[in-house]
C-alpha cells in the first residue's frame, strides 16, 4: 500500500486497494468518467451492462422485454458479483445497480463506491437523445428521471465519495475523482498509522 506522502502527492501514480465502482443515474457519465479514470489509473475498465449483454446474449432492452425487470436485476447482481471478485478495475454500474440490497452490499465489500452526482437538467440533456434506456420508454422520460432522482439519491449517498457530475468537461470531473480517491486512502493511510 502507498504511504500517505505518495497517495497526496499528485504527481505520485495513485495505486488502488481495490476496485472503484462507479454509481450514479443515467447520464451521469459513469462509463465517460470510467474509461478516462481507468486510462488515467492505468486499470481495466469495465462497463457492467456490457457484460450483462455478454453473459445474456442480447440487448439490455430486449432482455427486459422478454424477462422482466426482477430478472435483470438478479442477473446483474450475478456479473457484478463476478466482476467484483475479479482484478482491480475501474467498473462502471447501471443506474439501478446500487439500488439493488444484495449489490450494495457486494460493492461495499469489495470495492471503493463514488457516485457521480448530477442535477436534473445535466442528466436529461444527456439521456435525451439516446433511445437504448428501457426504463426511460415507460412513460414520460422527465417525469421519470425526476422520480428516480427522489427515489435514489438518498441511496446513492451512501457511497463512499461523492463527485458532481457538472456540464464541465469530464476530464475535469475525473480529476476531481482521482483527487477524491487521493483524499480516501489518505484518511485510510492515516487511521492505519494511528
Ligand atoms: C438502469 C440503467 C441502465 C441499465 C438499465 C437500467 C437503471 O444503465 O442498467 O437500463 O435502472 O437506472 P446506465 O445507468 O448505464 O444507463
Amino acid at each position: 500500500m502507498q504511504g500517505l506522502e505518495q497517495i497526496m502527492d499528485a504527481s505520485t501514480p495513485l495505486s488502488l486497494p481495490r476496485t472503484v465502482a462507479l454509481v450514479g443515474l443515467m447520464g451521469a457519465g459513469k462509463s465517460a468518467i470510467g474509461k478516462r479514470l481507468a486510462l488515467r489509473l492505468g486499470l481495466p475498465f469495465v462497463d457492467a451492462d456490457d457484460e450483462i449483454e455478454r453473459a445474456a446474449g442480447c440487448t439490455i432492452s430486449e432482455f427486459f422485454e422478454r424477462f422482466g425487470e426482477t430478472e435483470f436485476r438478479n442477473g446483474e447482481r450475478r456479473v457484478i458479483q463476478r466482476l467484483l471478485e475479479g482484478p482491480i478495475h475501474i467498473l462502471s454500474t447501471g443506474g439501478g445497480a446500487y439500488m439493488d440490497a444484495e449489490t450494495r452490499v457486494l460493492m461495499r465489500k469489495h470495492a471503493i463506491t463514488v457516485w457521480l452526482r448530477a442535477e436534473f437538467e445535466v442528466l436529461y440533456d444527456r439521456v435525451r437523445r439516446r433511445t437504448h434506456r428501457p426504463l426511460l420508454r415507460q412513460g414520460d422520460p422527465k417525469e421519470i428521471l425526476a422520480r428516480l432522482m427522489k427515489q435514489r439519491y438518498p441511496v446513492y449517498a451512501e457511497a463512499d465519495l461523492v463527485v458532481d457530475s457538472t456540464a464541465q468537461p469530464a476530464d475535469m470531473t475525473t480529476d476531481q475523482v482521482i483527487e477524491a480517491l487521493r483524499r480516501h486512502l489518505s484518511h485510510r493511510a492515516t487511521g492505519a498509522i494511528a
